[in-house]
């Protein structure tokens, strides 16, 4: 395997794995019901993802990374959840740029068709977490209305 190639995959691999590990704790922290279904929602996703990037790093010759990104410790230092959402939405965006620069090195078909439908998701929960980042924020800018 190319080792630009590998070395993309391995972050994004990372990075995954510092996703699922944050989902995780975001989960445990949260009194809301519909911001932790959410995220159980992300969290199925993030652990194939890491499967799948891990099988498709060996089978095309790669080693897979064992390490975790450091992305979970960024966004629990934050003390708002609508913070935390904010960074998570960000940390969504960032994995659709990698994807793209993983595109770019004309990786083979089953790795590039993987990584398409993963940005295409990652997409979707960046538009998700920020949507809910600014429910947040409007609930907490109410002075008496804890309501959303
Ligand atoms: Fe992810």
């Amino acid at each position: 395997m190319d080792s630009q190639l590998e070395a993309l995959l391995n972050r994004l691999l990372e990075a995954e794995r510092a996703g699922h590990q944050l989902l995780d704790a975001m989960g445990q922290e949260t009194s809301d019901s519909e911001v932790s279904a959410l995220l159980v929602n992300f969290t199925d996703v993030e652990v194939s993802d890491t499967a799948i990037l891990e099988g498709l790093i060996r089978l095309h010759g790669g080693t897979p990374s064992t390490e975790t990104g450091d992305f979970a410790d960024k966004v629990l230092r934050l003390s708002s959840l609508a913070d935390q959402i904010n960074l998570l939405s960000q940390g969504q965006a960032w994995v659709a740029r990698k994807v793209e620069q993983v595109l770019a090195l004309n990786p083979p078909p089953d790795i590039a068709a993987f990584l398409k439908e993963m940005a295409n998701r990652h997409r979707h929960n960046m538009e998700w977490a920020r949507a809910e980042a600014i429910k947040l924020s409007v609930a907490t800018d109410l002075p008496g209305r804890h309501q959303r």
